[in-house]
């Protein structure tokens, strides 16, 4: 079987390492892949959002399947294109993919359809959002409306921050094209968790809970990033919370969608936050969250490929997901500097000393005259197993101090919360 892959992160290097668990013969590729990705599959040099070049080569070496990992070439249409050159495609088309590329979109299908979220107002000039920050209530949340790498969220004390985030947004146009509208959202308070779940267009079969690590320093402080790290389960995802998020949030979506005409294949993301007034939606993301997959697929049982063929044929009802007992725990190591500017190219030594049950997820990383250095933001996401979250964290832990490269940078309180 061939399998292509698109994406170069450490969330498609764990559906890599996840398939070939199972499949160790599959031929597998991965554009554009990165310096771990190519230790078990052919990184390809296409860009990960070439759409009509992945259409193409996908074609000529036909490719059983694709799975189409990453936030841009979902909202670019790769999907749509894959299928109309009748290549069989694992993720959301462009019109599904709208939940997670305008915030807008999916603020006004959860308004319609009673999802609970956050009060919200979209505006698509500038003057009007900034006379709707006379009568807004602070602290106030401003969006760039389009997709910002999660950092064009500002979460602004006063009417002046408020002010300033619409400028940059709108005005100086910091995130490009994303913030031709900004979404004013109330504030809300409350633990975040990340649910992840596969879904065919009718049924949906959520996994594990995991939390994600936004910010860049330890006791959540600093700037927004992609994830320092994450944890799966959450213990405040209890039962009782797993029943309400699925009666009130997570089923109502997939109705929505379909009522809409949109039949979603692919992992829907839930970002929650759990207020006192009950579970509300922060966000909705089209694909797997990086690097909550990471931790999650640690203890997922079930064979991926089976997974992800069941919601393209839209007989996800047949699977039932089984995880392994105990938590895990993905501690990212970025770049000294990051998120802001950050240098490439840094040896990276000590993988050769990581426990054997211990994985390694590269993100940032390429191989050069047969070394490995760094190439990104977010470099490795070393991910441990344990029997809880502290066994899991400190196996993590230990690990991460056996890889160094110069500037590294991590935070120390992953799982602690
Ligand atoms: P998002 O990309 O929309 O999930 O936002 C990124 C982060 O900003 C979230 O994980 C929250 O920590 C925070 N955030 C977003 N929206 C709100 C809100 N309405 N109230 C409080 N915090 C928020
Ligand atoms: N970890 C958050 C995301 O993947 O969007």
């Amino acid at each position: 079987m061939k399998i292509l892959v698109v994406g170069g992160g450490g969330r498609e290097h764990a559906v890599i390492w996840k398939i070939r668990q199972t499949h160790p013969k599959a031929q597998i590729y991965c554009a554009p892949g990165n310096g771990g990705i190519a230790d078990m599959a052919e990184c390809l040099h296409i860009p990960v959002t070439d759409v009509p070049g992945v259409a193409a080569w996908s074609r000529r070496h036909f490719i059983d399947l694709v799975i189409v990992a990453q936030d841009d070439p979902l909202a670019l249409g790769m999907v749509d294109e894959l299928l109309k050159n009748r290549i069989r495609t694992f993720g959301p088309t462009r019109a599904c993919a709208q939940i997670e590329w305008s915030k807008s979109y999916s603020k006004e299908l959860m308004k319609k359809y009673n999802i609970p979220t956050a009060g919200f107002e979209a505006f698509d000039r500038a003057g009007d959002a900034y006379a709707y920050l006379e009568s807004a209530v602070y602290p106030t949340v401003v969006k760039a409306d389009g997709l910002a790498l999660g950092k064009g969220v500002i979460i602004c004390e006063d009417k002046e921050q408020a002010r300033d985030a619409i400028r940059q947004i709108m005005e100086d146009k910091k995130f490009g094209s994303a913030g031709d509208r900004v979404v004013i959202e109330e504030f809300m308070t409350g633990p975040e968790v990340s649910i992840l779940a596969f879904c065919d267009g009718k049924t949906i079969r959520p996994m594990l809970s995991a939390q994600d690590h936004k910010r860049a320093f330890d006791g959540d402080h600093g700037p927004n990033t992609g994830g320092m790290g994450a944890f799966s389960p959450s213990p405040k995802y209890t039962k009782e919370v797993e029943e309400e998020v699925m009666r009130t949030i997570i089923c109502p979506t997939v109705e929505a969608l379909r009522a809409e005409g949109r039949v979603f294949k692919g992992v829907i993301f839930f970002g929650l936050m759990l207020t006192r007034e009950g579970p509300r939606v922060l966000e909705y993301n089209a694909r797997l969250g990086d690097p909550e997959a990471q931790s999650v697929f640690m203890l997922l049982k079930t064979d991926l490929l089976d997974i992800m063929e069941a919601c393209i044929d839209g007989r996800l009802d047949e699977i039932e997901l089984e995880f392994e007992p105990g938590s895990a725990v993905c501690v990212v190591m970025a770049s000294g500097g990051y998120p802001g500017p950050y240098k490439k190219g840094i040896p990276i030594k000590g993988l050769a000393d990581v426990d054997g049950d211990v994985v390694v997820f590269h993100a940032g990383t390429k191989k050069e005259d047969g070394a490995l250095v760094t190439a990104g933001g977010r470099v490795l996401g070393v991910t441990a197993r344990g029997e809880d979250i502290p066994a899991a964290r400190k196996k993590a832990y230990a690990n991460v101090e056996k890889i160094h490269f110069e500037g590294a940078q991590y935070r120390r309180d992953i799982g602690i919360k």
